[in-house]
């Protein structure tokens, strides 16, 4: 019997700004990938950062992790990408509620919140730390979120949450 071709999968990372948190998620998450087949991105649900490098503190807190988030600039994101991706990870409720009002008519990708994928129960949101200032607690749930996650690929399991 042939194997399976691999399939990559192929995943976007979404806050408001996309300069703290879905920056940092995508650099994590690529980090702890390996051999995972897997595509990442990240957006925002704004335009107010576009073009613009990742907030000095997300890029400081990222390489004191070994996650080097300095080549990443920031975009909006766009009715395309529920056609590019087969899951859109949102930071928090907010974030996939905006998605939503951008979702073509005809498309089903899922939309999840990436803290749903912590092994251990706890807040579904991610806050913000843009203005909360704490980029260390926030690194450390995105890399569980991360984890979780990617134990689902490695697992075959259904992506969305
Ligand atoms: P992010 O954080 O959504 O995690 O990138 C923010 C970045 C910028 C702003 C708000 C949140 N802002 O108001 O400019």
């Amino acid at each position: 019997m042939p194997e399976d071709p691999l399939v990559t999968t192929r995943i976007l990372f979404v806050c408001l700004g996309n300069i703290c948190r879905s920056p940092t998620a995508e650099g994590v998450f690529r980090a702890l990938s390996g051999d995972a087949d897997v595509e990442v991105d990240s957006a925002g649900t704004s335009n107010w950062h576009v073009g613009g490098p990742p907030d000095k503190r997300a890029t400081e807190e990222a390489a004191r992790r070994g996650v080097d988030l300095s080549g990443l600039r920031a975009r909006q994101a766009v009715p395309e990408d529920f056609e590019r991706f087969d899951l859109i990870v949102a930071m928090d409720h907010s974030n996939a509620a905006k998605l939503e009002t951008i979702r073509p008519s005809d498309n089903s990708t899922p939309v999840a919140l990436f803290l749903s994928y912590r092994s251990e129960p706890g807040p579904v949101e991610v806050p913000d730390p843009y203005y909360e200032d704490n980029f260390p607690e926030v690194f450390d749930m995105l890399e569980e979120a991360s984890r979780g996650l990617l134990s689902r690929i490695r697992n075959g399991q259904e992506l969305a949450q």
